[in-house]
């Protein structure tokens, strides 16, 4: 079992430089498998979801040659098979690409279908919708998504509501498919610019990226290319809230400050200091913080993925904070082990109401899911005494080097495993 054992009540301090954003990451992989040129990605953050993901293009026969930590060269001219078989990738939601890209690139796949997990339901009705739109078929059997087009084209998709995955996935298949697709009411994620920006430079034809509405000419052929990822505007913000959480001073480095200002605007709202510089922001946790209400809504409202974070840093707050969580429906789950560690919250639906404490106080805790795991360390960090944390291994499919980030800015933690 994997373990962070954490002693709390030293305040973070320091500098700490952000990785490549994972979620762009993830759709910039599967995209990248749509020719048969090399296409060499930077920044590429060493997480055990992205590795996942290498591992699942190289099993269904593309190269993948990582040239370090963060660099790999990807060539999709050696693919054998369109059935994406790992059993593994059902645990990683972004398989759901590899519809878009096998689909667009050779008009068949074969995709475990993934299931809900620890966040919430999480349909694809929307992804399938575009597909169909674009003249594919999709059977759903076995546990399976199996997508098939004579010829795929362009369409005008309107989506009942704003999702990243199925604007990426349809943004993949559009990008090969003759004609234009229109995509309405499309997600702004920084993410969906970076796909984009990523595919248009293998010479893809994708306009409005970052707006409500995408245009996207379908081009006969991608070509290769080399692409630098852009930075992870969920693990800055995390950064952001443990530096206010335990009242220290981090200057985080290698990040995109418009990305990240709903956070900046509450972390100001509670009182704490935030200095927006070209590539780094610093936050200087204030002693004394305050309240505020918080509602998770699509870029460029709050993001859902530092909900979990914000909440910690709302605990310890004057007041009663109230923050509702619109987009996923299970994601105060870890609200019950915030609770043993002192926090007084009730959660009501998608709201939870938070009565400041002045300090969490140190426990055994089993960490959920990925962002709530982030928060929980954050807790811990802040906390008096000592936490041992389980369940980590949700917090390294998304985060870098997290302990070892944390202790250089002075954060008591060790990593143990037996
Ligand atoms: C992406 O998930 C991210 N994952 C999530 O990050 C993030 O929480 C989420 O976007 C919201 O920002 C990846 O990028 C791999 P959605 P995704 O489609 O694309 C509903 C993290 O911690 N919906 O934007 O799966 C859905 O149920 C993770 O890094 C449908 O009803 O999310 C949700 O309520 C967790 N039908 C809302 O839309 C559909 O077909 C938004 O989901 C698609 C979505």
């Amino acid at each position: 079992m994997e373990q962070y054992i954490i002693e709390g009540g030293t305040p973070l301090k320091g500098e700490v430089t952000i990785s490549g954003a994972k979620n762009a990451a993830l759709g910039i992989i599967a995209g990248a498998i749509m020719t048969d040129e090399d296409v060499l990605i930077e920044n590429i953050p060493n997480v055990n979801d992205i590795n996942v993901m290498l591992e699942a293009i190289s099993e269904i026969g593309a190269e993948v040659d990582r040239i370090d930590a963060h660099t790999v060269r990807i060539n999709g001219g050696s693919i054998k098979t369109l059935d994406v078989k790992d059993e593994y990738m059902r645990r990683i939601r972004a398989s759901y690409y590899f519809i878009g890209a096998l689909l667009g690139r050779y008009h068949n796949a074969c995709v475990p279908l993934p299931g809900g997990c620890e966040i919430g339901a999480r349909p694809i009705d929307q992804h399938i919708k575009g597909f169909r739109a674009m003249g594919a078929k999709i059977d759903i059997s076995g546990g399976s998504l199996y997508a098939k087009a004579e010829s795929l084209n362009g369409a005008h998709i309107y989506f009942d509501m704003v999702t990243v995955g199925a604007t990426i996935n349809v943004m993949l298949a559009a990008t090969l498919a003759p004609g234009k697709t229109i995509i309405e009411n499309a997600a702004r994620e920084p993410h969906i610019v970076d796909v984009a920006n990523f595919l248009n430079s293998m010479g893809a034809n994708i306009k409005g990226a970052g707006t409500d509405i995408i245009r996207i000419k379908g081009v006969n052929k991608l070509h290769g290319t080399e692409y630098s990822i852009i930075p992870d505007q969920i693990e800055a913000g995390t950064f952001m809230c443990m530096a206010a959480a335990t009242r220290g001073d981090i200057l985080i480095k290698n990040v995109i400050p418009k990305h990240l200002e709903s956070i900046t605007a509450k972390l100001l709202e509670m009182g704490n200091e935030v200095m927006e510089f070209d590539d780094e922001v610093r936050v200087i946790g204030a002693a004394s913080q305050r309240h505020t209400d918080i509602k998770t809504l699509p870029y460029p409202g709050f993001p859902t993925d530092m909900q979990p974070q914000i909440t910690v840093a709302l605990s310890l707050a004057e007041g009663i904070s109230v923050v509702t969580e619109s987009i996923f429906e299970n994601r105060f789950k870890y609200v019950d082990e915030l609770i043993r560690m002192g926090a007084s919250i009730r959660v009501e639906g998608n709201v939870a109401v938070i009565c400041g404490i002045k300090t969490f106080t140190g426990a055994a805790i089993s960490v959920p899911d990925l962002r709530a795991g982030a928060a929980l360390v954050t807790a811990a960090l802040q906390a008096k005494g000592r936490s041992a944390l389980e369940g980590i291994g949700f917090i390294k499919r998304g985060y870098e080097d997290f302990d070892k980030k944390i202790a250089s800015l002075g954060g008591k933690i060790t990593y143990i495993s037996d």
